[in-house]
């Protein structure tokens, strides 16, 4: 016959509980309670009436307090047998002189069989079998069901065993993680080393671990911030600097060693040759010399812009500069897209995520610059344009930081930093004359753009005799850029050559077919030229909207004699066509009358919308020519309106 006391088992280690079997035992009253979990932490020894009645009533028993305890005692033995005949009870607790004795095998105790299975894992661990000594080692810590212990300290709130053992219990935990770092298993203890570190917030041991933790499942910047919030409660909060422990894990994290370039496990390895969005997928066209140029800027620059018009192709032409130089950088290229970043939370988060770290609430500079410390990378800021400030603030931090990094940014507008390099990027050249004979040479880059995306929405279609003429002024009238010869070519999956052709008249209305795949600005012409509006301050948006009214090419005089008419204003004319240049939206030139300006005509259909807004459309422009007499102002009708929006 089985006793009771071989099926009984005791728990303390989260709610305090006796089992038979399957069967939960009801124990009482919580004093009852904490009777037997007095008894249950030293097995086999005896524990004496006053130590009971001390543990019970925290030094202050009731006089009543022996025959309480009895009648506790009475109680419990009566529900650990229950059920037994008289002649099977087991006696659990015993009485011994001056008090009681729990008699029960120590495995049946939570606590013992957590010690026993940590024991062997320490075995384990000392003959060299890690792998083994970290599986006990689980199991022991399986038995922890509550790792606060809040029952036990609750029922026994005066003993200091219970600190003891809620001790031991981070050791063994520490033990683990050490041992699952050792044996490259980093991403399984994670969860346990995060729920540590949060019941330990300011033990430096066990942050110590965290960070490590943290760092070798590629989660180097969380670490580090980590890090940074604990020093400063460190410091606030107790008034002492990190340990060399905490320190030594610090570093470990700052050295990459548990990270990128070191023994970051695999599964949660980053690709260290190519990270974010990829080189343009068919390839580019008529940029070879563009490619070239940068390729050269990069070997004497750590900081290149690539700036020009909207859909121009800076992005794509960054992409395959990076491509080409990507066997140059030891730790490869970063691309970062900053196209809906706005404020310097998203620059930040951003290049988190680019980094492949996941994204951060509060990430600062320090940690992406610490993160590419001692990295040769290149660094892709892609359409910085809306975040300038911030970016701006990056590329400083990043640069004098970080020696092994060289930055390339795409942007309307330049930084203006003092060691950035700019390269105005171009749109597609469009022969104004069409060959007489267009088969008997190549067509240029801008044309084989059109024909290529055209092809895939209207299969069939080529360049030829009877098509090139018509792609040529498509192309034209699209100032040649590729963003919007691809657009107006998608609209061949519906239109005729000629139906495509008339709808340029009014080409933001007109040109928008269904696009996916790249940025939302790409979304159609007008969302592309939208952007640089906006990237305008108010007196810069109505001088860019008087410009509307001018030809395509013009004089600051000029610009300045409509900006008096219409706008009644007397802009400092020079300044700000200085800054519609920088802003990518005019193009300066040297005329043979002095400097002269240039819109692209898609940027110029923008402009001429915006007269409207502004309400300059109402007027009339009385002034026929500026004082250089040259044929910049061509409005002849008496109203804006009806000359330039109705026509
Ligand atoms: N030379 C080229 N050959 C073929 N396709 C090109 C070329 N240049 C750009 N493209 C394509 O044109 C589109 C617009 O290019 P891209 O995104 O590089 O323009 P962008 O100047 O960066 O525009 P934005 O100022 O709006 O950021 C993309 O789909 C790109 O792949
Ligand atoms: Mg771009």
């Amino acid at each position: 016959m089985i006793g009771s006391e071989s099926l009984l088992a005791i728990q303390i280690l989260g709610r305090v509980r006796a089992t038979l079997g399957d069967v939960e035992i009801e124990l009482g009253p919580p004093k009852q309670r904490a009777v037997l979990a007095l008894l249950a932490l030293q097995p086999g020894h005896p524990v004496s009436l006053a130590e009971v009645t001390a543990a019970l009533w925290e030094g202050k028993p009731p006089s009543s307090a022996s025959h309480l305890v009895h009648t506790y005692v009475a109680r419990l033995r009566q529900a650990l047998d229950s059920g037994m005949p008289r002649r099977q009870r087991t006696n659990v607790i015993g009485s011994v002189p001056g008090g009681y004795r729990l008699t029960i095998a120590e495995q049946r105790i939570d606590l013992q069989a957590f010690r026993h299975l940590a024991h062997q894992a320490t075995v384990l661990r000392e003959s060299k079998q890690p792998e083994h000594a970290f599986l006990m080692l689980g199991q022991a810590l399986a038995k922890w069901e509550d790792p606060q212990l809040e029952d036990l300290f609750a029922l026994l709130p005066q003993r200091d065993e219970v600190r003891l053992i809620r001790q031991e219990l981070i050791n063994a935990t520490l033990d683990y993680i050490s041992l699952g770092l050792e044996t490259g298993r980093a991403t399984s203890v994670l969860s346990v080393a995060e729920r540590l570190s949060e019941m330990e917030p300011l033990n430096e041991m066990v942050q110590a671990r965290c960070l490590q933790t943290l760092a070798r499942t590629g989660q180097r910047v969380v670490a580090m911030e980590r890090y940074a919030v604990l020093r400063g409660r460190l410091q606030v909060e107790l008034g002492v600097d990190p340990s060399p422990e905490l320190e030594a894990a610090y570093r470990e994290v700052l050295d990459g060693s548990g990270s990128v370039g070191g023994a970051v496990e695999s599964g949660s390895a980053p690709d260290r040759t190519w990270r974010g969005r990829g080189p343009v997928i068919d390839g580019l066209l008529g940029r070879a010399e563009d490619t070239r140029q940068l390729v050269r800027l990069l070997d004497r620059h750590r900081m290149v812009t690539l700036t020009g018009p909207p859909g121009v192709g800076k992005s794509a032409l960054a992409l395959t500069v990076a491509d080409a130089t990507r066997h140059r950088y030891s730790d490869g290229v970063i691309v970062v897209d900053l196209s809906t970043a706005r404020t310097r939370q998203d620059v930040l988060r951003a290049c988190a995520h680019a980094f492949g770290l996941p994204r951060s609430r509060d990430c600062e500079p320090w940690m992406l610059t610490e993160y590419l410390d001692g990295h040769q990378l290149l660094l892709v800021l892609d359409d910085t344009e809306l975040a300038l400030d911030d970016t701006a603030a990056l590329i400083d931090d990043t640069l004098r930081a970080n020696p092994g990094v060289v930055v390339l940014v795409t942007s309307r507008e330049l930084l203006g930093m003092p060691y950035e390099a700019v390269y105005q990027v171009r749109p597609l050249a469009v022969d104004a004359e069409i060959p007489a004979d267009p088969a008997g040479r190549p067509p240029e880059p801008a044309l084989q753009l059109f024909a290529r995306r055209a092809a895939q929405v209207r299969p069939g279609f080529r360049l030829g005799p009877s098509t090139w003429e018509m792609v040529a002024t498509i192309c034209r009238q699209l100032d040649g850029l590729p963003l919007a010869i691809e657009l107006a070519a998608a609209c061949m999956r519906t239109d005729t050559l000629p139906e495509l052709v008339a709808r340029l008249a009014d080409p933001l209305r007109e040109i928008r077919p269904t696009r996916r795949g790249g940025p939302s600005h790409h979304g159609s012409l007008r969302a592309a030229m939208y952007r640089s509006f906006a990237l305008l301050d108010a007196t810069e948006q109505r001088c860019f909207a008087s410009l509307g009214a001018l030809a395509e090419d013009f004089c600051a005089e000029a610009a300045a004699a409509v900006a008096r008419e219409i706008a009644g204003e007397q802009w400092n004319m020079p300044y700000l066509l200085d800054r519609l240049v920088d802003k990518s939206v005019l193009e300066v030139y040297d005329g043979t009358g002095g400097r002269r300006y240039r819109m692209l005509a898609t940027v110029r259909a923008l402009a001429r919308e915006m007269l409207d807004r502004f309400g300059y459309a109402d007027r009339a422009l009385t002034v026929r020519s500026c004082r250089n007499g040259c044929d910049c102002l061509d409005a002849r009708a008496p109203k804006l309106a009806e000359y330039y929006l109705i026509s």
